[in-house]
């Protein structure tokens, strides 16, 4: 039988779906956007997506499951809050998953897995302060707990430089014994940036930057090699020499900074399309980009995601631990 799995922040469903490759059922979801939620839910009609502020969700609204994640958005919290206690602090979401985790365990549905995905320096913030009280609350709830920062392009055959923290936990000593971050070493990037970006297309004109454009004098001279992902910070251009894309943001499309601009085979300057940020984060080709979306939520939602082969990875050593 698949393992279960239910997801805290949501989004578009990249933990999912990595989940979901691995072996694993997705069976219900929570998620504050609606437009997040119109991907989603696309994307998996068959997950109960409660779309709704995590703070009105309690533990015995989640069915019986294996596995609780959740990518929650960087906040960084204060000591003090924690000695307040999660109470006093509603509006942190780490909090919030703690509430959740408790309240299911007092259903007798408490997850023997928690998988938590957040950025890197979350483990340096405050001088590793922040780190500790996420690591103590969950020993404290009962769990036994491992973390890893690991890159895409690393680690999930995708060609983009994205580090995150991975945080792991196991109600059960011998799932945490059984797991070991060795069995998920890096891996050669066979998906080389080439077969995800298509130099060949010009794309639509709503993505090209042309003589009409204010910066288009600054990019021209910059922009100057093909095969090269370019990042256009606001007064300057940056070329991405590693032959990976640099970290898809959540505010690309909002404006038009950040968004990977690339020079085509046919020397137009373009950014890359929604659709080339998804490939970027691993999505599969026929992942569906909901019609009434506009592009900048797409943007947004791929650069908030997950990269969803690094997941799949992350996912199989957990569901091997598992095993009896
Ligand atoms: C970093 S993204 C998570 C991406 C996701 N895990 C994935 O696999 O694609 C964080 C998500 O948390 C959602 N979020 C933020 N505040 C929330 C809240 N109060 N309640 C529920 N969801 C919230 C955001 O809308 C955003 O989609």
């Amino acid at each position: 039988m698949k393992r279960k799995i239910a997801s805290l922040f949501a989004g578009i469903g990249g933990i999912d779906l990595g989940f979901e490759h691995a072996g694993a059922e997705s069976i219900w979801a929570n998620e504050i956007d609606k437009y997040c939620a119109i991907t989603f839910t696309a994307n998996h009609p068959k997950t109960k997506l409660i779309v709704d502020d995590i703070c009105n969700i309690k533990g015995k609204d989640i069915p019986q499951i294996d596995i609780l994640t959740g990518g929650f958005p960087c906040q960084p919290f204060s000591i003090a809050g924690y000695r307040k206690g999660f109470e006093d602090d509603r509006g942190n979401m780490f909090f919030q998953i703690m509430r959740i985790i408790d309240e299911m365990g007092k259903n007798n549905n408490k997850p023997r897995i928690i998988f938590l995905e957040n950025v890197k320096n979350l483990k340096t913030h405050d001088n590793g302060n922040t780190f500790k009280v996420i690591k103590e609350m969950l020993e404290k709830s009962g769990y036994y707990v491992t973390e890893k920062v690991l890159n895409t392009c690393e680690y999930g055959d995708i060609p983009q430089n994205r580090e995150r923290i991975f945080i792991i936990g196991f109600l059960k000593k011998k799932d945490f014994n059984n797991f070991s971050w060795n069995n998920i070493p890096k891996i050669k990037l066979e998906n080389k940036i080439n077969r995800v970006v298509n130099w060949d297309s010009d794309e639509d004109k709503k993505y090209q930057y042309g003589p009409e454009k204010k910066c288009y004098l600054l990019l021209k001279e910059n922009i100057t090699e093909k095969n090269t992902i370019y990042q256009y910070r606001r007064v300057y251009v940056r070329a991405n020499k590693a032959g990976v894309c640099p970290t898809l943001t959540a505010n690309m499309g909002m404006g038009g900074h950040n968004v990977p601009l690339i020079l085509t085979n046919h020397d137009i300057i373009r950014k890359l399309t929604p659709r080339e940020c998804l490939l970027l984060q691993g999505f599969p080709k026929d992942f569906i980009i909901p019609e009434e979306l506009c592009d900048s939520r797409i943007y947004k939602q791929a650069g908030n995601a997950v990269s969803v082969g690094v997941i799949e990875r992350v996912a199989k050593e957990i569901l091997n631990a598992m095993e009896d």
